[in-house]
């Protein structure tokens, strides 16, 4: 479960979140629906550890985020799939899928998500030393 509580974030002397609160049960699809410059994009880089909250609370399972790096944040199972279908165009495409598993230690689960993958987009089997 992942809860926001009054979460106020700043970009210098702008104040982009203004005490949002959130919660999103474990197996719920939660969408963020608001006019540009709302403040969707700060709210996910606020949950990722990129912008610190100047207050208000971050919890991931009742324990606290706000304050920790975003590679741990990481590694606690929260992330982002960037928008955009941005990728990293200098590596392969098999560098790219395995990034997304970049901090997992289960290497035949690994391995078995990369095969549901290539049996969902069989044509990037094909291609996983192109860049
Ligand atoms: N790097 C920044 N420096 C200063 N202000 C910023 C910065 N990034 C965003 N803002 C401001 O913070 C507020 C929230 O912006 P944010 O990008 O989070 O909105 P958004 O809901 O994701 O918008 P969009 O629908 O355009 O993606 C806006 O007022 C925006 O101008
Ligand atoms: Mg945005």
């Amino acid at each position: 479960m992942l809860e926001l509580k009054n979460v106020n974030t700043y970009y210098g002397n702008i104040q982009a979140l203004r005490d949002v609160s959130l919660t999103v049960r474990d197996g719920e699809i939660a969408t963020l629906i608001g006019a540009n410059g709302a403040g969707k994009s700060t709210t996910l880089m606020t949950i990722c550890g990129i912008n610190r909250p100047a207050s208000g609370e971050i919890l991931w399972n009742g324990q606290p985020v706000s304050g920790m790096a975003p590679h741990e944040i990481v590694r606690l199972g929260i992330s982002q799939a960037p928008e955009g279908r941005l990728i990293f165009p200098d590596l392969s495409v098999m560098e790219n899928l395995e990034l997304g598993a970049f901090p997992r230690k289960d290497k035949a689960a690994v391995k078995k998500d990369l095969d549901y993958v290539f049996s969902l987009f069989p044509i990037l089997a094909q291609l996983i030393r192109q860049t």
